[in-house]
């Protein structure tokens, strides 16, 4: 019962797009109608700028750790429970109920799932993908890299295996939903951290 309720709460909770809520009550837009095109926190940034992209980011990730923390308090502290709160948060802003699955690609969700299952893992992962990002300008390069280490991370440093297979398919949600900027990194096309609006669409 308890792996039901997390997977439903998780589900829901991810499902609540902050961006989309964010860009309609500050400037009246759909976000999935601007720039990328993406409901998330980079393209906040990119077509509302600095604050509402941190709120987004914020909230986004405190989603993600929350869907954890209930799971938790539920379930009495059992591991697939909250296993399956995170990864269905991260369903649920990648394809909401409530937006007509149209949602985001999973990143700050993601992050707050990684430090709700490890924080050292988070650690090490955020540290290599801000540099990653300071050193590139690509954010999604940033984010598949941080995907990419969340379950080698979870395996040998958390000593999780349980927890690095469910972050396996974290990963590749976090591919797929990135298959664009994928394609635009390999062919040198893919925005850059700070360049304007409405290229990519
Ligand atoms: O977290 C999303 C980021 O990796 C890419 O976003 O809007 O540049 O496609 P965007």
């Amino acid at each position: 019962m308890e792996y039901a309720f997390s997977i439903v709460i998780g589900y829901l909770l991810g499902s609540i797009s902050f961006s989309y809520l964010i860009a309609k009550k500050i400037a009246g837009i759909d976000i999935r109608s601007h720039g990328s095109g993406n409901a998330g926190a980079t393209n906040t940034l990119r077509v509302l700028g600095k604050g509402p992209a941190i709120l987004v980011l914020l909230l986004d990730l405190l989603k993600g750790l929350a869907a954890l923390g209930i799971a938790y308090l539920i379930s009495g502290g059992d591991t697939l429970a909250y296993a399956f709160a995170g990864i269905f948060a991260i369903i649920g802003h990648n394809w909401p109920v409530f937006f007509g699955f149209r949602g985001g690609k999973g990143i700050a969700t993601t992050i707050g799932v990684a430090l709700g299952y490890s924080p050292t893992a988070f650690l090490i992962a955020v540290i290599v993908t801000i540099i990653v990002i300071a050193i590139t300008r690509y954010v999604s390069l940033g984010s598949l890299v941080f995907v990419t280490l969340l379950p080698i991370l979870l395996y040998t440093v958390a000593h999780q295996p349980m927890l690095a297979a469910f972050s396996l398919l974290i990963m590749l949600f976090a591919y797929i939903r990135h298959y664009k900027n994928i394609l635009n990194l390999l062919r040198g096309t893919e925005r850059k951290l700070g360049e304007k609006v409405n290229k990519n669409l």
